[in-house]
């Protein structure tokens, strides 16, 4: 098994393996068109030639990135790919120097053994802004908010994403 950079062509076989979990809410569905124009994000995870699972990293700023998309083919699970994928997307974040990771998932236990830890969403404005805001699980959120690395001290305000302000932490 090994992970590689996502290609065009790669960007259906990604959003099968989205699919697949995101009918019962376990990932977030992703559009094929959303897949195309973000697919320098996504990383895939190959054996023998085949794609089995595939992660991305969404960069936020020198503050803070976030893992997305996560998921290995039910069949290949349990062999080590999503451990794989994960640390794949921690190096490419530290290749960027990103202080803190974050994600969102109902999977904490996966996440907790690869060191991750619970925080809250209110600690990352940038994902409450971008995402959290228009999701119309607001008010009714069942995802865990996991950090890595330290907390945000800034963020990108939506109505000018050219610029940073300092958190009041
Ligand atoms: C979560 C997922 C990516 C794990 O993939 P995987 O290839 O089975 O994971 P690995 O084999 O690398 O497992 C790494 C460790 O995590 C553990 N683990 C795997 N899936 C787990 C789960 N759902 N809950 C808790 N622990 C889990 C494994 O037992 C292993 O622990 P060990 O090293 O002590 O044996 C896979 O189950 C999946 O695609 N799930 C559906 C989508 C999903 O939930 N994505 C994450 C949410 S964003």
């Amino acid at each position: 098994m090994r992970t590689r950079e996502a290609l065009l062509p790669d960007a259906e076989r990604i959003h099968d393996l989205i699919s697949y979990y995101s009918g019962d809410g376990t990932l977030l569905p992703r559009s094929l068109g959303e897949i195309c124009e973000n697919v320098r994000d996504f990383i895939v995870l190959e054996e023998a030639g085949r794609i089995i699972g595939c992660g991305a990293l969404h960069l936020y700023g020198p503050h803070l990135a976030e893992i997305r998309s996560i998921t290995v083919n039910p069949g290949y699970q349990k062999r080590g790919g999503g451990e794989l994928l994960v640390q794949s997307l921690l190096s490419e974040a530290r290749e960027h120097q990103v202080s803190c990771i974050c994600l969102f998932t109902r999977t904490p236990q996966f996440f907790a053994k690869l060191g991750f830890i619970v925080g809250q969403r209110e600690d990352l404005p940038d994902k409450i802004n971008r995402d959290c805001r228009v999701c119309p699980r607001y008010h009714c959120c069942d995802e865990v908010a996991m950090l890595k690395g330290e907390l945000p001290r800034f963020a990108v305000p939506p109505e000018a994403a050219n610029w940073l302000v300092k958190l009041q932490v």
